[in-house]
């Protein structure tokens, strides 16, 4: 869809609309090859290249891969302490992303960081059963008949129901791989703590069909292939 440069300008380099509009009067902005100083004029993202000094926008939405660290809070704004938005390289920062769905703050792995709402309401929304994927590391082996309690669906303490979780433990018991489809606060933790065990450390793997890029540092992020969207929303079922 064609929109004003100044405003797309703005959203995709994170800057403000004046600064924008001088960095076209400039002759930094071209569209498809051509320098366009014209501050109202309309382009079109999806069907014409946009670029600022040689280097192509980011236009649309933004999807971010996170390997989130520990220490960090999954928020757009934290009193006093560092957000995953902190963590992001000025590249990849725009207005109006925010994780899509969070995790504890001590929790690490795949974070995905968009501006899509409705995006995120399709993976996040319990009726789509998106899964997610964890491993957890914890304090005490895991007891065989706990696969069967997380797959006939647990009672936590506080007399909440999870839906059937899948569990595989290795060899040791201690590292554990679950798969939920729901996202409940502290939900891992809390389905450990109901079977009398403590998680130590919990990485989130997967999100739907897709798994965290094992080259992603803890703390890097980078864009998503618009074939990882669909893997992420290709498992979204109804
Ligand atoms: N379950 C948890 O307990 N914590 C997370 O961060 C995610 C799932």
């Amino acid at each position: 869809m064609a929109e004003r440069l100044d405003k797309m300008i703005a959203d995709a380099e994170n800057c403000t609309r004046s600064k924008a509009r001088s960095t076209i009067r400039c002759g930094a902005v071209e569209v498809d090859g051509e320098t366009v100083r014209d501050i109202a004029y309309r382009a079109d993202p999806a069907r014409e290249r946009i670029t600022v000094s040689g280097r192509p926008i980011a236009a649309g939405r933004s999807y971010i891969m996170m390997n989130k660290p520990a220490g960090v809070v999954s928020a757009t704004r934290a009193q006093g302490e560092r957000t995953v938005l902190d963590l992001l390289p000025p590249g990849l920062r725009r207005r109006g992303l925010f994780p899509a769905g969070r995790l504890d703050k001590d929790t690490t792995g795949f974070l995905l960081i968009t501006d899509d709402g409705p995006f995120a309401h399709e993976i996040l929304s319990p009726r789509r059963h998106v899964e997610k994927e964890y491993e957890a590391l914890l304090e005490c082996p895991a007891a065989p008949e706990d696969i069967q309690a997380f797959a006939q669906g647990l009672r936590l303490r506080d007399g909440t129901l999870c839906a059937p979780a899948v569990l595989e433990l290795d060899a040791a018991r201690t590292t554990a791989r679950i798969v939920i489809r729901e996202g409940k606060y502290h939900q891992v933790r809390r389905m450990f703590e109901a079977v009398g065990n403590y998680v130590v450390s919990l990485r989130r793997l997967r999100i739907g069909g897709l798994y965290l890029d094992a080259a992603l540092a803890p703390g890097a992020a980078r864009l998503m292939t618009p074939e990882e969207v669909r893997k992420v929303r290709g498992s979204c079922g109804e």
